[in-house]
C-alpha cells in the first residue's frame, strides 16, 4: 500500500524557516523518520514537495490514478487560499488527511480557514512533525 506524502510551499525551507514555530528539522529529516514508522506500518511513502500550486494538484490526481491508500497533505499557505486544492481533493476518491506542523487556528485569523480541511477526510495539526507520523497511523485505521 502506497501512502503519498504530500508538502507545499515554503515547506523545502523547514529548519531554516521560522524554527520557533516550525521546529528545526529539515523535511529530509522527517521523510527520513517518516520512512522507519511506514516500514513498521508496512506503507510504501511516496514523499514530494512544490512550491507550485498545480505540481500539488497534479499530484492529487496521481495518487488516485496509482490507487494509493491515502494522502497526508500539507500545503503550507494554500491551504488557506487553494479552491483548486479543495476541488482537486474532492475530484478524488483517495482520502486525504490534512497535516500542519503548527495549530494554525491557534494563530492569525487569516490562518483559520482551510480549503484542504474542509475536503479532507481529517485534520491533525499542532503537534510538530509527529503530525506526519500520526496521521501514518490514521491512514492505517482507514
Ligand atoms: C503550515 C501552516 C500554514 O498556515 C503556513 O502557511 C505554512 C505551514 C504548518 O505546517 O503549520 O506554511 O501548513
Amino acid at each position: 500500500e502506497t501512502i503519498y506524502v504530500l508538502n507545499g510551499p515554503n515547506l523545502n525551507m523547514l529548519g531554516i524557516r521560522e524554527p520557533e514555530i516550525y521546529g528545526d528539522e529539515s523535511l529530509d529529516d522527517i521523510a527520513a523518520s517518516l520512512e522507519g514508522k511506514a516500514k513498521s506500518l508496512d506503507f510504501e511513502l511516496e514523499i514530494r514537495q512544490s512550491n507550485h500550486e498545480g505540481h500539488l494538484i497534479d499530484w492529487l490526481h496521481e495518487a488516485q490514478n496509482e490507487n494509493a491508500k491515502a494522502i497526508i497533505l500539507n500545503a503550507g499557505a494554500l491551504t488557506h487560499t487553494s479552491l483548486g486544492l479543495y476541488d482537486a481533493i474532492r475530484s478524488i476518491r483517495t482520502p486525504v488527511i490534512e497535516v500542519h506542523l503548527s495549530n494554525p487556528h491557534a494563530r492569525e485569523s487569516y490562518r483559520h480557514k482551510s480549503f484542504v480541511g474542509m475536503a479532507a477526510h481529517g485534520s491533525i495539526a499542532g503537534f510538530g512533525s509527529f503530525g506526519y507520523e500520526l496521521a501514518l497511523d490514521a491512514a492505517k485505521q482507514l
